[in-house]
């Protein structure tokens, strides 16, 4: 396999989804096994849901949470951590709420679709992270139910976050999307800009999809395989980078 130099690299950034997440055990949303062929999303991740039965939208993702605990960052988590640790111009931009990135030391730049370990109220409060159980379901506040600071089907997304990562996009001189079908706009749409603005455009994916054709290179692999065959640390830059937390 053709291995990619960062070092040739002035502004490269990974565009991570939820096959990123999938070799740790998180299941992804589509495809076999995928979250909503078992959830209708209408009943369990948007406002109207949340609205109508609170008390069943937060014990689904008080479930995803547990799900997720249980799971650890895998060999691709942890040689991205130590790519960006060679390379701290290297951007990470994830679709993905689980957290693993973080748990596996990786500065993520933007959270696309908020976060599964943050609550918050529509009088505006933000609850800190907490472990699987909600410490509490109702605004320390207000008393409002808090809701999890995600960006739920039908809800708006926060633009400020997203015209920075355009912004990002813009200038990338590679684009990397790991694990992601490119289904879901507009965090879809950075693939097309990315290519509009001229970057090298690499997709780390077992299968094709959608987006596919919008990529030169086109790695027929899983995430935790192809990043340190594509993406090898030479052993200058493996010197200063951590070794595997
Ligand atoms: N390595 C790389 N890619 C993988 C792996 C793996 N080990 N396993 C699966 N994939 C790929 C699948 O082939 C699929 O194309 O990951 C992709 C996951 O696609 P989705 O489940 O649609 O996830 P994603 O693209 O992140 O969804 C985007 O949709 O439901 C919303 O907000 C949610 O952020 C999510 C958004």
């Amino acid at each position: 396999m053709d291995a990619i130099n960062l070092s040739a690299c002035r502004a490269p950034l990974f565009f991570l989804g939820a096959g990123m997440s999938a070799e740790s055990g998180v299941p992804t949303y589509r495809g076999r096994g995928g979250i909503w062929e078992q959830y209708d999303y209408q009943d369990y991740a948007c406002q109207r849901a949340f609205e109508r039965d609170p008390e069943k939208v937060l014990d689904f993702h008080q479930l995803r949470r547990a799900t997720v605990l249980a799971c650890q960052p895998h060999a691709g988590h942890q040689h991205l951590a130590r790519l960006q640790s060679a390379w701290p111009a290297l951007r990470v931009v994830t679709q993905n709420i689980d957290g693993l990135l973080q748990r596996a030391g990786i500065r993520v730049d933007a959270e696309l679709h908020g976060s599964l370990w943050r609550l918050r109220c529509a009088c505006g409060a933000r609850e800190a992270p907490a472990p699987a159980e909600y410490p509490q379901r109702r605004c320390a506040d207000c008393g409002q139910w808090l809701r999890p600071d995600i960006t739920w089907f039908e809800d708006a997304v926060d633009a400020a976050c997203f015209e920075r990562v355009a912004d990002w996009v813009r200038r990338a001189d590679l684009f990397v999307s790991v694990g992601t079908s490119g289904a879901v706009w507009p965090a879809a749409g950075f693939a097309q800009l990315a290519r509009r603005s001229g970057a090298d455009m690499v997709e780390i994916n077992p299968e094709d999809n959608e987006a596919s054709p919008l990529y030169a290179r086109q790695v027929r692999m899983r995430a935790s395989e192809a990043m340190p065959a594509l993406f090898p640390l030479t052993a200058a830059t493996a010197a200063n980078a951590p070794s595997a937390p």
